[in-house]
């Protein structure tokens, strides 16, 4: 029972959580060098948790069409997955009867950590609605746990950047880092629309890296450099020079083929329409990219973007 319910009284606990992108050094990450990524507070995942008078725990989501009772599910459902784990940490017994609702208007497999912002938001909500308190801390190693359920060696940086809701500049296995914004810069991100699960490119990265480390260790290692010096300039307030590292980002991410056509294609359009700088953000080969832009040139790179195929565009300043 959670604070302040008594039996029989309709007891409602709601969470949220943001999306979020990597602004420099995916895919390296997995490898311990250093990525930044910063939270879009625009998308979020949103969670209600209430006690209900029919017996079970019951998931209303309606975003990806379900609605069944937890028992009736996969114990490997994404959703299922979350919430018994969260039952068995909290040792919760006997089972409470539930209904949950979750929403959410952040892509699924884009890039915009989906994902761990769903996790976080339930564990949230059912930590408070049952009555189990968890520090954020205690929140974002209870994400990662699920993250390498779903994304197999995940660096633990969506998770992150998801549950503190801050810029992090973050290296595996390290406590978290978060860095000021010198200067508020906007980011413009185009969306494929391309559906595309991380766990796949960050796997074919590893096979690349398996059959020849010392070549792509030198690739992480570069990329590395640029989330340091990115780092740097964000906090001394010069964005500008952040174009260029994105640009220099974005050709080693191709090398590390996990790029596509059209996150090609986009980056280029973003180029030609005024962007200092494009690159993919995220697991990529579809998904999300991002480009910097000057405020005042955030429409034209948007519909340059459009007209280049994207899905959707959001125009977001990082502070
Ligand atoms: C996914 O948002 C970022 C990757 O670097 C994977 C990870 O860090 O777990 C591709």
């Amino acid at each position: 029972m959670g604070p302040g319910c008594d039996r029989g009284v309709l007891f409602i606990v709601k969470a949220s959580a943001p999306g979020k992108i990597i602004l420099f050094g995916e895919h390296a990450v997995v490898y311990g060098r250093p990525a930044l990524a910063v939270p879009i507070t625009q998308v979020h995942a949103d969670v209600e948790v209430l006690t209900s008078s029919r017996a079970g725990i019951w998931i209303d989501a309606p975003d990806i069409n379900l609605r069944a009772e937890l028992n009736t599910l996969p114990s490997d459902h994404p959703i299922a997955s979350v919430i018994h784990n969260f039952l068995f940490l909290s040792r919760v017994s006997p089972f409470p009867n539930l209904e949950i609702k979750i929403t959410s208007t952040i892509p699924v497999a884009s890039g915009l950590g989906s994902g761990a912002a769903v996790t976080v938001a339930l564990a949230r909500a059912l930590s408070s609605h049952l009555n189990h308190f968890m520090t954020d801390e205690e929140v974002n190693a209870f994400a990662y746990e699920i993250e390498k359920l779903h994304h197999g060696t995940p660096s633990g940086i969506d998770n992150t950047v998801v549950t503190y809701a801050k810029p992090v500049y973050f290296i595996k296995g390290q406590p978290i880092e978060t860095f000021k914004v010198g200067q508020p810069f906007t980011i413009v991100i185009g969306d494929t629309g391309i559906l595309a699960p991380t766990k796949e490119s960050v796997a074919d990265v590893r096979r690349l890296w398996m059959n020849d480390k010392s070549r792509w260790e030198s690739v992480f290692d570069k990329i590395g450099e640029i989330s340091f010096t990115a780092r740097r300039a964000i906090e001394a307030g010069r964005s500008e020079i952040l174009g260029e590292l994105m640009n220099e980002n974005h050709a080693l991410l191709q090398k590390l083929t996990v790029s596509s056509p059209e996150l090609d294609r986009f980056v280029e359009a973003a180029r030609n329409a005024g962007a200092t700088g494009a690159k993919l953000s995220g697991g990529g080969r579809g998904g999300n990219m991002i480009a910097l832009v000057k405020p005042e040139g955030s429409e034209a790179v948007a519909s340059a973007l459009i007209s280049a195929g994207a899905k959707r565009t959001l125009s977001t300043t990082v502070s």
